[in-house]
């Protein structure tokens, strides 16, 4: 086991109504709060009135900045710093899922060090703290509610990366099962499909972790559980609970203590997926995993096959790669790249974008040869 430190601020309230809560865990010295949200799911699902009257309670003056979309951009975080500078924003409240919540990390730090995002996301910047984040979560996939990483994309440079500062951890994190009974069946499987390829982006990283690996294993069961039964009721609050849950422990910290890293190839193949296309997050990892795990099957057979009795109970590296495929059927989630309506001809369009941006496992090193196979795999060969 690698030595570690376990550090994890966010107060995290689960539950029925525990936004109704917000208001007694917000510090009275706050006065303008930057309330941030998406393209107006937010105002169907109830979350942001009731987001807006706890607001109301403290009389905060509040501006807001909507349409954050799916995949988010840099710029548009730029945007939402400079309306937060001129408005004095003090507190940044975030309301809906990964893409708000991450543009709100990246403008916590923006506002409060007068930086450019991706400045930040670059690691170009010199900064200590951020000013504080309220999460107010309404889609169970990322984790990014209880850990201190964000994703942007940048359409100038082509890329989509992640960043990660222990100053944006959510200072309070709000997590309703009721809000998330709004997602539409295809997001409620991309969700799950994430919390997935998080649990394995870990498993599938450097050094032993005996603790981790069963936590990985627990979230997968949860995972295989409740994931093919919600699909089927989407307005169940106990299904839509413990996926929920599922989620957030799947990329908080707990299956990665004493690894030397995971390895997140897979997430690396996936943005560049989503940067090209739009491609939903979840739909890009369970195209890239089954072909991912195609690759390294000759490099790993051990490890996948481990991880194949412990959570599907087969014994072989093809039938743990057959038992993922058909989970991620079970939830209608695309398993190759013509299912998600990209064509062979955008093959080499794909593999440039890849090989230029290095996509790129920490702990399985791809070379462009490699990436070419892996690609071949996500149409279907
Ligand atoms: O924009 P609105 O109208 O809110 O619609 C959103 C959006 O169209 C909709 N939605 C959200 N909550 C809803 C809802 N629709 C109905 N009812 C609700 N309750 O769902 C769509 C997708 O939202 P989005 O926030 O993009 O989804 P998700 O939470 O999966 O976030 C994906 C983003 O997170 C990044 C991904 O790269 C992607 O950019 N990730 C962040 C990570 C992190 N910070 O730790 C790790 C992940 O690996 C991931 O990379
Ligand atoms: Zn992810």
């Amino acid at each position: 086991m690698n030595n570690f430190i376990a550090y994890n601020p966010t107060r995290l309230h689960f539950g029925k109504g525990v936004v109704n809560t917000m208001s007694k865990h917000i510090d009275q010295k706050h006065k303008k709060v930057l309330l941030m949200y998406g393209k107006g799911s937010v105002t169907k699902n109830g979350s942001y009135n009731d987001t807006i009257g706890q607001l109301k309670k403290l009389n905060l003056e509040i501006t807001e900045f909507s349409g954050i979309k799916p995949n988010p951009l840099a710029s548009d975080v730029d945007s939402a710093a400079k309306l937060g500078i001129e408005n004095k924003i003090d507190i940044i409240v975030a309301l809906g899922g990964g893409s708000v919540i991450d543009s709100a990390k990246i403008t916590a730090i923006c506002i409060k060090n007068k930086l450019a995002a991706w400045d930040v996301m670059k690691g170009k910047a010199r900064f200590e703290s951020a000013i504080p984040l309220i999460a107010v979560l309404t889609l169970a996939a990322t984790g990014t509610e209880m850990n201190p990483v964000a994703v942007l994309q940048n359409q100038d440079t082509k890329e989509k990366i992640g960043f990660g500062h222990p100053a944006v951890f959510p200072q309070h994190s709000f997590l309703d099962p009721v809000y998330t009974q709004s997602v539409p069946a295809n997001y409620t499987a991309y969700g799950i499909v994430d919390l997935i390829a998080h649990s394995m982006e870990a498993y599938f990283g450097k050094g032993d972790a005996s603790l981790s690996d069963k936590f990985v294993y627990a979230i997968l069961h949860e995972a295989m559980e409740f994931g093919p039964a919600l699909m089927k009721d989407l307005n169940n609050y106990e299904l839509r609970a413990n996926i929920m849950w599922a989620a957030t422990n799947a990329l908080n910290g707990i299956t990665g203590h004493g690894r030397i890293t995971g390895d997140w190839g897979v997430h690396g193949i996936g943005h560049i997926l989503s940067f090209l296309y739009d491609t939903p997050h979840g739909a890009s990892l369970s195209i890239v995993y089954p072909a991912w795990l195609k690759k390294m099957k000759e490099r790993m057979p051990e490890r996948i096959e481990e991880f194949g009795k412990a959570v599907f109970g087969v014994n072989s590296p093809d039938k743990t790669i057959e038992a993922l495929e058909s989970l991620f059927k079970k939830l209608n989630s695309p398993i190759n790249l013509q299912e998600q309506g990209i064509g062979k001809d955008k093959f080499d369009e794909i593999l440039n974008l890849m090989n230029k941006n290095n996509a790129n496992g920490f702990a399985h090193k791809l070379d462009d040869t490699d990436r070419k196979e892996i690609l071949e795999f996500m149409y279907g060969k």
